[in-house]
């Protein structure tokens, strides 16, 4: 590449830091005609040590916010029964768009939550690899994110760790059915049917993790209201496999306890 041609791809790659983020489908970043290819990444330069670099405005709070996500979920985090919120996802007997935007796989879906007084709508769910979110320290092969925006464009997160076991949860199952027909970035397919009554009820029938975070992609937008579930999901070893496969690695480091500084910023103070 001529030098030129090198500064356009990067001045073009910088133009939409945040395409595919996890909020991709919210009013804060509406859906496309077609599938957009993330720009940030997990590893090297384009990785989470620096979102912040690739875009120093809209990226600021993933360096200098101090409730970032993903935490460790542990005895100091609320908890509160899961039939206290609404969650409520359409069925799709024959199922919905599949979709690799090069750093998740990602599911268009039409639903609802009503939490903590406020009503929100479904944009999209998605996967990451390894989990982002730890228990007592411990991590989990993968996580689910339900991502939701309300009237006020705030956003809310429902999560699903993900463990292995040998009796696959069917909607997962279901969902990644066909994940190898997507394992070019950009590339969509369709999911398997898709019913969600038994995953609604396993968010009401357990205990969940509530706490104000963020987005865990550029640009970090704090705010995020997060309502995991407790109980983690399964899936089956072969599946996993080729989810991995397709996924990679797509997991942002644990933050900072929710109130304490960023590490990013304390790595630069301490410079
Ligand atoms: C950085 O993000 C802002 C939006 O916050 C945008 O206006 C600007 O064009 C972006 N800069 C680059 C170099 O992409
Ligand atoms: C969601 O609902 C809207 C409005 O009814 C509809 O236009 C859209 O196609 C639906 N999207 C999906 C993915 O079902």
């Amino acid at each position: 590449m001529t030098r030129f041609a090198q500064f356009a791809a990067v001045a073009l790659s910088l133009a939409a830091p945040a395409l595919a983020s996890c909020d991709y489908g919210t009013h804060l970043n509406p859906r496309s005609e077609s599938v957009p290819i993330s720009t940030f990444g997990y590893t090297g330069l384009t990785g989470p040590l620096n979102w912040f670099g690739l875009n120093e405005t809209a990226n600021k709070l993933c360096a200098t916010g101090k409730n970032q996500s993903p935490i460790n979920l542990d005895s100091s985090i609320t908890t509160a029964h899961g039939s206290s919120v609404t969650f409520k996802v359409d069925a799709y007997p024959h199922g919905a768009e599949f979709e690799n935007l090069g750093t998740t796989v990602e599911v268009p879906v039409n639903g609802s939550l009503v939490a903590d007084g406020k009503s929100y709508k479904l944009a999209q769910f998605h996967f990451h690899t390894p989990s982002e979110h730890r228990v007592d320290l411990e991590y989990f092969p993968m996580e689910a994110h339900f991502v939701f925006s309300a009237a006020d464009k705030s956003t809310a997160v429902v999560g699903f760790l993900i463990n292995l076991g040998l009796i696959p949860d069917p909607l997962l199952a279901s969902v990644f059915a066909s994940v190898g027909m997507i394992a070019t970035p950009g590339s969509t397919t369709s999911t398997g049917p898709l019913v969600f009554g038994p995953l609604e009820n396993h968010l009401n029938s357990n205990t969940i993790f509530k706490y104000s975070g963020s987005l865990t992609t550029p640009p970090c937008s704090e705010g995020v209201s997060w309502y995991i579930s407790t109980k983690p999901l399964t899936i089956d070893e072969i599946t996993y496999q080729r989810v991995r496969d397709v996924v990679k690695f797509n997991s942002r480091y644990t933050q900072n306890s929710l109130g304490e500084i960023n590490l990013l910023q304390n790595a630069a103070n301490e410079l």
